[in-house]
């Protein structure tokens, strides 16, 4: 069977993948420090997968750890999730993110040369395109300025994986641009934790659907879109899940140097009184919300071509929006049953 690396595969993205990976008959492995996850999360993946997954506690800049790693198996590939992620915090602690995000990613290079493992995906983002001069935004549409510093070292993570490929690297890499990922494995095993208060919309709304959090607020109702709320692109996370098992099965009958970048969303776009309204409906409740100010550094309006993954990678999205809100609701439901 073969093994693939999943740093940070205890979180949201990462564990569904490791489930994924399973269902397609590889066996993950797992290196997390958990500053952003729970040790539970194993549990809920053993209960889908009947199977314990191995898991290394640890931080992926510690290059005798990855080591440690890379010697106890024979790896065919890498799929690079740990990083942190949250936008408003990259703004206030620069250094703490393009620290983690970008060093973790030099030392997972590093080691993968040494060890002679040429196949990595990376998780990049949509945060990229910024808001982009065209819809919906192509793989070819430019990169704008990066708004945060979270965004930016996306960007700055790309650009290494170009220059290392280019440079004739033994390297095989793809970039994936996650749209927003939204929902839970159908089982409520495993799902989203956002620590504190969440600042994603889905997180909040099903907060709110159970009472932890009194009344959501819109942010903004003036935008050109078609009932002013902002749009985006919301992507179940099984079905982005997927993607990565057909990249890294992709890249195996690739031959390095090798690059190329996909975005990976629904090719819909849906704006926030869209996702309330569906919220709704799958929940059977009405939803406490009030419209509010704009959000400072807000999009207003991104969709994903989907085109490249569908003709290359034969990727198709399987999950309607309900189906993705309807998971987040019953992954929140199972929660605020658990025990603290
Ligand atoms: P997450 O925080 O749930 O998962 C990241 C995991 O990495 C966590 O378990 C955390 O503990 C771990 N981690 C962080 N730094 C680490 C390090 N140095 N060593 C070991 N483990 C470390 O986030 P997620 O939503 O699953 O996102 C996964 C990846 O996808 C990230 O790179 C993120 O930037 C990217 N991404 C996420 C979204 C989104 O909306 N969730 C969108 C686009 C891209
Ligand atoms: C979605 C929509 C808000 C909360 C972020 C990151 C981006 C990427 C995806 C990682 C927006 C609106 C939200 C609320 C609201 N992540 N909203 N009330 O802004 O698309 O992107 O996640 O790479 O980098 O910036 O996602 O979930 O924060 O917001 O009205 O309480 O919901 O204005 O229109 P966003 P989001």
């Amino acid at each position: 069977m073969e093994k693939i690396l999943i740093t940070g595969g205890a979180g949201y993205i990462g564990s569904h993948t490791a489930v994924a990976l399973v269902e397609s008959g590889y066996q993950p492995i797992i290196v997390d420090d958990f500053s952003n996850s729970e040790k539970n999360v194993l549990e809920g993946l053993k209960k889908i997968t009947g199977q314990s997954i191995p898991c290394y506690e640890g931080d992926c800049n510690d290059r005798s750890l990855l080591e440690k790693i890379f010697s106890e198996h024979a790896l065919a590939g890498v799929i690079h999730f740990a990083a942190y992620k949250a936008v408003g915090e990259s703004t206030e602690k620069p250094l703490k993110y393009y620290g983690n995000n970008i060093f973790s990613l030099l030392a997972l290079l590093e080691t993968m040369e040494k060890f002679g493992v040429e196949n990595l995906v990376f998780s990049s983002s949509c945060t990229v395109y910024g808001q982009p001069d065209e819809l919906p935004v192509k793989e070819s549409t430019p990169r704008k300025v990066a708004e945060s510093p979270y965004g930016n070292t996306k960007k700055i993570c790309e650009d290494i994986l170009v220059d290392q490929v280019r440079s004739q690297a033994k390297l095989a890499a793809i970039a994936l641009r996650y749209f927003n990922p939204i929902g839970a494995h159908p089982s409520s095993h495993i799902g989203e934790l956002p620590i504190g208060v969440p600042s994603n919309l889905v997180p909040f709304v099903t907060q709110t659907g159970v009472g932890i959090r009194k009344e959501l607020t819109v942010f903004g109702d003036d935008y050109n879109t078609p009932d002013g709320s902002c749009v985006r692109d919301y992507i179940h996370v099984m079905d982005l899940a997927e993607a990565h098992v057909k990249a890294i099965s992709y890249l195996r009958g690739k031959n390095a140097p090798f690059y190329d970048l996909f975005n990976v969303g629904t090719g819909t776009g849906n704006t926030v009184l869209e996702v309330i309204q569906a919220f709704e409906k799958v929940s059977e409740q009405p939803l406490n919300y009030k419209i509010g100010p704009r959000r400072p550094g807000d999009v207003e309006k991104v969709w994903a071509d989907t085109g490249k993954i569908t003709r290359e990678l034969d990727w198709h999205p399987h999950y309607t929006l309900e189906d993705s809100l309807r998971d987040s609701w019953n992954w929140q439901l199972a929660l605020s049953k658990k025990p603290a």
